[in-house]
């Protein structure tokens, strides 16, 4: 009830869609809430460019974009792989006439393990992809964000509430996920005033994913030497906090992928034209 009646606001105010001519480039956008954000944006005008490391799902979302009749490419490739960044931006701009409007680092995983026993691979992966791929992202397309054409300018860059609040067995994925804050606030201040870009964080809670699906259901990622990484929380430990997991969300329930996507759409749009440098929480409170 409430989403239509945003949505009829927003179709008041903007009746080419919100995010209209507006060229956006979503990391991770093949599936969980990148490809959700992806189809909204679509709908809302913009031209999407769907990547992720995973060609067939980011070709499945930008052939699902055109079948509705929005615009989309799939530029799949490794965020972990420099040279294919700049390729990405080089073929964004292409497919966008000469232009990007958003870029949001979505691009993640987990993989989790305490202190004492994370190896350093574990460490400089989560870090690389979460920090330097983003960062490297938004340097490559630093030619398209410090211009001055009238146009809005917006980075999203996707965080956690373990980056905010911290959680036990995620040492590497905490402080990754806190970086990603700083990266939003330092671009927020050197391309704000002069450019008016935006970039702000949004730090997500339980979102209802293969991140946070059972382990036992098997969804992997393939590390670019050909090794595994399982996603997922073990059953037995999501049994053993099933009385406690929504004690710190208000609405005492895990949000889905479309409410999650729902908020990227809200932060990329003009509705949020004053909101800069920030950290938007969706939707924990306090982790103990
Ligand atoms: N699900 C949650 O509860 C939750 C909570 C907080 C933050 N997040 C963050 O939200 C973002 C999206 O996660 P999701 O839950 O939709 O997960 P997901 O696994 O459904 O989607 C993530 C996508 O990123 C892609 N990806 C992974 N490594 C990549 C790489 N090296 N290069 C390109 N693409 C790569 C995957 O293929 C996948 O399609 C992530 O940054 C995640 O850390 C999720």
């Amino acid at each position: 009830m409430a989403d239509k009646r945003v949505a009829q606001i927003a179709g008041h105010l903007y009746p080419k869609g919100m995010l209209s001519g507006q060229v956006a480039i979503i990391t991770g956008s093949g599936q969980g809430i990148g490809a959700e954000a992806a189809k909204m944006f679509a709908a809302e005008g913009a031209k999407v460019v769907v990547q992720d490391i995973d060609a067939a799902k980011a070709n499945a979302v930008a052939k699902e974009i055109k079948d509705a009749g929005g615009q989309a490419t799939a530029i799949p490739g490794d965020m972990l792989n420099s040279e294919y960044i700049n390729e990405l931006v080089k073929k964004s701009a292409e497919f966008g006439g000469g232009k990007i409007h958003i870029v949001v680092n979505n691009a993640g995983f987990t993989w989790d393990g305490v202190i004492h026993k994370m190896t350093d691979k574990q460490w400089d992966t989560i870090l690389a992809l979460h920090n330097t791929a983003p960062f490297r992202l938004v340097r490559a397309a630093a030619p398209y964000f410090r211009v001055k054409d009238g146009e809005p300018r917006n980075i999203i860059n996707i965080s956690s509430t373990s980056g905010v609040n911290g959680n036990a067995g995620q040492i590497n994925y905490g402080t990754a996920k806190a970086g990603v804050t700083g990266l939003s606030k330092v671009i927020a201040k050197e391309w704000g005033p002069q450019f008016g870009v935006r970039a702000n964080s949004i730090a997500f809670g339980h979102i209802l994913t293969r991140l946070t699906a059972a382990k036992e259901e098997g969804a992997f990622v393939t590390m670019p030497d050909g090794s595994k990484v399982a996603l997922g929380i073990p059953k037995a430990q999501q049994e053993a906090r099933a009385s406690t997991a929504n004690l710190d969300i208000p609405l005492r329930r895990p949000g889905t992928a479309k409410e999650a996507a729902s908020v990227i759409l809200a932060v990329a749009s003009p509705l949020f034209s004053y909101v800069n440098g920030q950290t938007i929480m969706v939707s924990i409170l306090s982790e103990p």
